[in-house]
């Protein structure tokens, strides 16, 4: 018996280590099957939407507080053109309507699935954004400032064509560190994204915010 549970331990630990080579791409399997699940088709994972994602975490400079709340603020529709853009080496003229986004952050590190459900997915109106119709493709991202707390998770919604919108120069996205984004199979791994005990005593941020539309 005990022998069968030191085995479950540490094929638990195995499946968790290499599920998390690239928590945005995780993000995003998450996210489509919980849409399928409802119905709702599943979204193509734009990688020039990834890097605009995590271009619109750093635009946050890793101030939480500026996420939600009375004091919310949230990076001018102008920054997609002017530096998310450029900085991910998507070509601005491919850039497409933005239908919906969702932002969280928190001060400890939690994997995708629990960002999914316990911080991105918080009320109805994020519910209302995740199943919408309007979606044809979503970019997600994660990161933590300079690699450490707090951690921000954005998700990036649009209606444009899958082989038309977000197109990166030359086929792929500007290296972008520290930080994950998705649809790039980019291995992602602990080593941008310190996910040690450290942080894990840091806790009582958490902030999320969902907006439709914009852009
Ligand atoms: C989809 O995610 C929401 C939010 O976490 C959850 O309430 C719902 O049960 C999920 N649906 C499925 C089919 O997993
Ligand atoms: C875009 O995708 C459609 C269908 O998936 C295909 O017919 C078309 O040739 C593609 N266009 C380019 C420029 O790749
Ligand atoms: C879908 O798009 C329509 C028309 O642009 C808009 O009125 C509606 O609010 C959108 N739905 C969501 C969930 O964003």
């Amino acid at each position: 018996m005990a022998v069968v549970t030191w085995f479950l331990v540490v094929a638990l630990l195995f499946v968790s280590a290499s599920a998390d080579d690239n928590p945005a791409d995780e993000l995003v399997s998450i996210l489509n099957s919980n849409r399928t699940a409802h119905k709702s088709t599943a979204l193509f994972d734009n990688p020039g939407l990834g890097c605009i994602a995590l271009q619109y975490i750093k635009a946050y400079q890793g101030r939480c507080d500026d996420v939600g709340g009375s004091d919310a603020k949230k990076p001018a529709d102008a920054e997609f053109a002017e530096t998310f853009a450029p900085n991910c080496g998507v070509q601005a003229s491919t850039l497409g309507p933005i239908t919906g986004r969702l932002l969280g952050c928190q001060s400890k590190y939690v994997g995708a699935s629990e960002a999914f459900s316990g911080l991105l997915i918080h009320n109805s109106k994020s519910l209302e954004i995740l199943y919408s119709s309007n979606h044809t493709e979503v970019g997600a991202a994660v990161s933590g400032t300079d690699g450490g707390a707090p951690y921000f998770w954005c998700v990036l919604f649009s209606n444009g064509k899958r082989n038309s919108s977000f197109v990166l120069d030359g086929g792929v996205a500007k290296t972008q560190r520290p930080g994950c984004f998705s649809g790039t199979n980019d291995d992602c791994s602990s080593a941008y994204m310190s996910q040690g005990p450290l942080w894990s005593t840091v806790v009582g941020i958490l902030i999320a915010v969902a907006y439709a539309l914009g852009f």
